[in-house]
Parts: C-alpha cells; sequence; structure tokens
C-alpha cells in the first residue's frame, strides 16, 4: 500500500471531556509509513462546545484534522454517513469509524490496518475469542449475545458482532453502497451497512476487542434503539433478497408437508374409493408427490439456486433418487428403532426416521439435485 490515505471519522455529541484525548493518542499512534492518518471530527452543535474544542486543536495537526459542524443533533449514524460521503470525495483509501468515548481503544488500530491488507471490512468484535465486554452485568451481556445471535439468523449471515460501531472499511465498499442507500439509523444502522456488505461478497474480518463502557460523558444511545433494531432487522432482511438456509428448510418443509397432502389425498381417491390394490397405489402416489414436491421446489424453495433456469428431466429423476434415499432412511431408522427398543408407540420411531429422511432429503436437494453453478464473485 503505497501512500495509503486513511480518514479516522468520529461523531461526537457532547464529548467536550474525551476529544482532546482522543485525538491525542490518536495521533501519536505508531503506524506504518505508508498511512497517512487523518481524522475528520463530526460535531452536531454539542451543547458543552466539544465542536470549539475539537476547532481549537486544527492548528496543532496541519491538514490532518477537520472538525465539521452541523446545525443540530442529527444522530451518530448520520454523522458517519456525512463522513464516509467526505472522504469518499475527497479521495481517501480507507475509512475508520470510531466512537469518542474510548469504548474503542486507538491500541486497535495498527491490527485493523494489518488485516484490511487482505479484507474489505474489519470489525473490532466484542463477540469473537478474546473479545469481551468490560464492566457490564452478566444479563446485558447475554443480551448482546442473544441478539447477535438473532441476527446471524435471521439474516443467515456468520457475522459475531453486527452492531459493532469500530469498523475500518476500504473505499471499494461505499463505492459499491452509496452512502446515501443507508436508511436505517442508531444500532439498526450498524446491521444493514455489515449485511450489504456481506451480500456483496466482499471480504470480511473480525478482530477480537475488549469494549469498556464509557468512563467520562454519558451515552446517547437508549434501550428504545436496541428494541427496535430487533424488528429493523427484518426489513434490513427484506432489502436484499436472499434467502437463508432458515427460510430455505422452512419453505423446504411446507413442500413436502403440501406433497405428503396430495400422496394421501391420491391414495384415497384410488385405494379406498375405486379400491386399487394398495402397493401399486402407492408408488404412483409417491411418484405423483415428488414430481410435485421437485416443481415446488425448484420453482420456490430453491428459487435463488435454480434462478431462472428451466424444470429438467435430470433434476426431476436425481430428485426422485433422492426422494427414494430419504424414504430408505426413514425405513431403516423405522425398523431398527422398532427392533432395537421398547417403545410406548411405534409412531415414535416413525417420526424420528420422518426428521431423519427429511434431513437427508434437505442436504441432497441442496447439494445435490439443486446445487448452483459456481459464479464469479467480486474477488
Ligand atoms: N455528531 C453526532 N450526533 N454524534 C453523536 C450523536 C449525534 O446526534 N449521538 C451520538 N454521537 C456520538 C457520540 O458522541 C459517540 O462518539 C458516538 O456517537 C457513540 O455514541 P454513544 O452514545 O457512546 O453510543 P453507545 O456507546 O451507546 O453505542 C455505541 O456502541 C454500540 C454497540 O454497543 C455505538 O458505536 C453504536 O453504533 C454501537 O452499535
Ligand atoms: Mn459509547
Amino acid at each position: 500500500m503505497e501512500g495509503t490515505k486513511l480518514l479516522i471519522i468520529i461523531p461526537t455529541y457532547n464529548e467536550a471531556e474525551n476529544i482532546g484525548l482522543l485525538i491525542e493518542s490518536l495521533f501519536k499512534l505508531t503506524l506504518p509509513p505508508e498511512i497517512d492518518l487523518n481524522i475528520l471530527i463530526i460535531d452536531d452543535s454539542s451543547p458543552d462546545g466539544t465542536g470549539d474544542l475539537a476547532k481549537s486543536l486544527v492548528p496543532s495537526y496541519p491538514g490532518k484534522l477537520q472538525v465539521e459542524i452541523r446545525p443540530g443533533k442529527q444522530g451518530g449514524a448520520s454523522a458517519f454517513l456525512r463522513g464516509f460521503s467526505r472522504g469518499l470525495e475527497e479521495g481517501y483509501d480507507l475509512f475508520l469509524a470510531m466512537d469518542a468515548d474510548f469504548s474503542h481503544n486507538p491500541v486497535y488500530i495498527p491490527r485493523m490496518l494489518e488485516e484490511i491488507k487482505t479484507h474489505d471490512l474489519v470489525i473490532g468484535s466484542r463477540n469473537v475469542k478474546g473479545g469481551s465486554i468490560e464492566n457490564r452485568s452478566f444479563l446485558r451481556d447475554l443480551i448482546t449475545k442473544a441478539a447477535a445471535l438473532y441476527c446471524r439468523i435471521c439474516l443467515g449471515c456468520p457475522l459475531r458482532d453486527f452492531t459493532a460501531g469500530f469498523n475500518l472499511y476500504r473505499k471499494v465498499i461505499f463505492q459499491a453502497i452509496k452512502p446515501e442507500s443507508i436508511i436505517c439509523r442508531a444500532y439498526s444502522f450498524q446491521i444493514e451497512i455489515k449485511y450489504k456488505v456481506f451480500c456483496q461478497g466482499f471480504r470480511i474480518k473480525e478482530i477480537p476487542i475488549m469494549f469498556p463502557d464509557r468512563l467520562r460523558g454519558v451515552s446517547k444511545m437508549s434501550r428504545k434503539f436496541l428494541f427496535d433494531a430487533l424488528f429493523d432487522v427484518w426489513k434490513i432482511k427484506k432489502m436484499k433478497s436472499r434467502d437463508t438456509p432458515l427460510d430455505q428448510f422452512i419453505m423446504f418443509a411446507i413442500t413436502g408437508g403440501l406433497g405428503t397432502i396430495s400422496n394421501l389425498v391420491l391414495f384415497f381417491f384410488f385405494a379406498d374409493l375405486l379400491a386399487i390394490s394398495a402397493n401399486p397405489v402407492s408408488i404412483g402416489c409417491f411418484l405423483i408427490a415428488g414430481t410435485q414436491n421437485y416443481i415446488l421446489n425448484h420453482r420456490w424453495s430453491f428459487r435463488q439456486l435454480t434462478g431462472g433456469e428451466k424444470p429438467s428431466v435430470k433434476k426431476w429423476l436425481l430428485f426422485l433418487a433422492a426422494a427414494t434415499g430419504g424414504l430408505s432412511i426413514n425405513l431403516i431408522i423405522l425398523n431398527s428403532m422398532l427392533h432395537f427398543f421398547d417403545l410406548p408407540y411405534k409412531f415414535i420411531a416413525q417420526a424420528v426416521g420422518i426428521l431423519a429422511g427429511m434431513l437427508i432429503n434437505y442436504s441432497l436437494a441442496k447439494y445435490m439435485v439443486f446445487r448452483k453453478k459456481k459464479t464469479l464473485s467480486p474477488h
């Protein structure tokens, strides 16, 4: 990285006790020689005079410290976005977003700069091994971890700290994801950016940080924002029409349920009403229901794997073979459980058999029948 222009963006609102110390410790960091460090403070006319205080420091760091004062309180997320847009216009290569209150310790910056050489986004994460939240109660810690898990499952995205505010971005990210297109605020803002970055296939790295609660000043984030974020996750998920493994599994299970209903209705018609012998009818029902499942899975459950492709005979046969495989597993489990265990009810063995058969079917469908052809990723 020859002459890498780094912009550290710090939003402030009533951080007079912190800002001077933070600016000083950032400029004192020992960084690789190619890094050209610049700081941009975005203050929303803090009543405690943070903006003026920051401005008074500008002459001490000629050309390296910029202070932008906005007329009224617009929120930290909006301040970060302003910083990203401005940084893009001014030709910066790297953007580091951090808070002013020392919850984001500058000592992690060299490590983040090291990791950005091979990644597009480096997150200072509290939830990876080695990371932590200091001086917080067990309960608050648990809530944070549960919220992270919730995001992971809903979004089907393997990150651990979605709401982290200590992030180093390469310029490419904001060229691909325009800052103006980020609509969420507060905690949800952090989730939205990370999810979009993930969906675009960028390389993300989470490095562990210790996150202490602020010592000076007061937090501007209310508990309400955290609650909002739980709902916003669904809004964020919809912004990118991307089905998660859980979504696919639910659609696959519904498809299977509908197939079972068709199977039973047909069976009743031919075997009971028309009195045709049960075995051939059962096989016929299996083929018809299997075909229905194939089409529904192709068009619906795995639509993002099959894309605009038409259903094919080859895949249909493969799907039926997979279904037969699932059925065999079901039968094997049913029989061995009945043989080896003394069960109060036989249907318990059938239930376990169905579950195992379904998991096998799902995996075969996903990784064999509807497997996506490799496409080129951005890297
Ligand atoms: N310009 C501006 N305008 N800055 C603001 C505003 C505002 O309206 N509100 C807050 N800030 C600044 C604060 O001065 C601080 O530097 C930073 O934004 C974070 O604000 P805090 O009040 O310290 O937020 P927090 O500690 O509750 O939340 C932080 O951690 C969360 C994860 O626990 C933030 O980094 C969140 O983004 C993060 O999700
Ligand atoms: Mn804070």
